[in-house]
């Protein structure tokens, strides 16, 4: 059999029928690949929520069955393990992490901690929503930042520039999402070194193990050893995790107790088991990343052949330009079962497209031929 079928299905620990099975208990992980399916405007392909479209790693299923055996016990077991194989892999001390159910649990406390102590929120124009939507919510004033006009990435000396003494804390997303720029590696550094003396400065680093650009640094071992620097990861994009719920955050001891002490929710016991058998699983990892760079490459095919203008990807999206407004974008694609996006302003006229299985970027292509050349 192909690898299509066979590696995927190993990997996965999925098979045909439980492919089909998703379809017809109106599971949303729809594919051109599942028999039987095809995409309405009712039971779209999900091009629109950064997901790993191949799901968890067979070696995590196993991992929770197994670990239930220990799910009637509190306080997270296994938290340890996992903590201590992250902090071997990045070569940091255990003590500098903590576990969150999702890693929007840290933003969303650190935006209640601003709030609480009374100061802003500055963030990129475009970015994520979860921190500065939570922040929204809570009446704290939000200093956005326009993103550049020549290569659309997060502009850290405007961010400089526009520091008022009231801000609390900066928000920063590398790879940004929505569009999957990077911040070049020194100057986040020394923007990082310099702006956490006035406020907490916070990286979030959801899309790390998809990063091509050689300018890219995670900004992990700085943050274990600065004040009032955090980052943030998750095992929602590349391990699949994101309904099952694993994130970490990346600190300094008190920085992490302070979050910990605020923190509502716990963690899932069975969700740390598999988050550990996922993060020892290369094998699968390494898969998922060829296969985003095989959807990548059909889009920038596709791009490139009508000269339509994209920002290329860091991660598992492409943003690029439609020059018709969002709400017809939507529209568009989603008559023939392509979700995309949400709108992104003041962008209005781009459309970020997440990657899915190179089956389905064929589609994706099939219908931006039909609807936008
Ligand atoms: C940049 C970024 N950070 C955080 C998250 C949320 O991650 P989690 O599922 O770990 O809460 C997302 C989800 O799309 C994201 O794009």
């Amino acid at each position: 059999m192909s690898e299509k079928i066979t590696r995927r299905e190993w990997l996965t620990g999925t098979t045909v029928l439980a492919g089909g099975l998703l379809f017809a208990t109106g599971g949303r992980a729809q594919s051109v690949t599942v028999k039987g399916y095809t995409p309405t405007r009712e039971n779209p392909i999900r091009f629109s929520s950064n997901e790993n479209p191949y799901g968890i790693t067979r070696s995590a299923r196993e991992a929770m069955n197994n670990a239930y055996d220990v799910s009637h016990l509190y306080s997270g077991a296994g938290q340890r393990e996992l903590r201590e194989h992250i902090a071997g892999a990045e070569g940091i001390s255990a003590k500098n992490i903590s576990i969150g159910s999702g890693s929007k649990e840290f933003l969303k406390v650190l935006a209640l901690i601003t709030e609480l102590e009374g100061g802003k929120v500055m963030a990129a124009n475009p970015t994520y929503h979860d921190l500065v939507r939570y922040s929204g919510w809570v009446g704290t004033d939000i200093k956005w930042i326009d993103v550049r006009k020549d290569d659309m990435s997060v502009d850290l000396d405007a961010m400089r520039a526009a520091y008022t003494d009231d801000i609390k804390i900066i928000y920063l997303c590398n790879p940004n999402n929505p569009i999957p720029t990077i911040m070049h590696k020194d100057k986040l550094r020394e923007f990082c070194i310099e702006m956490s003396k006035k406020c907490i400065v916070l990286v979030d680093e959801a899309y790390h193990e998809y990063v091509v650009d050689p300018n890219y640094e995670s900004m992990i071992k700085l943050a274990v050893e600065t004040d009032n620097l955090i980052v943030t990861r998750t095992a929602s994009k590349i391990h699949g995790f994101a309904g099952i719920r694993v994130g970490f955050a990346f600190a300094k001891e008190g920085l992490l107790k302070l979050i910990r002490e605020r923190v509502t929710g716990s963690v899932n016991t069975a969700a740390v088991h598999g988050a550990l058998a996922s993060y020892k699983d290369k094998e699968y990892i390494d898969f998922v990343l060829r296969k985003n760079t095989e959807a990548l490459d059909i889009v920038y095919k596709l791009f490139d052949k009508h000269n339509v203008k994209y920002i290329k990807s860091n991660s598992n999206f492409v943003f690029f330009e439609t020059g018709i407004d969002f709400s017809e974008t939507k529209e568009r694609f989603l008559k023939h079962g392509v979700n995309v996006g949400r709108p992104f302003p003041p962008f209005l006229t781009w459309a970020r497209v997440s990657t899915s299985k190179p089956e389905d970027m064929e589609y994706f292509a099939e219908i931006y031929e039909k609807e936008f050349t």
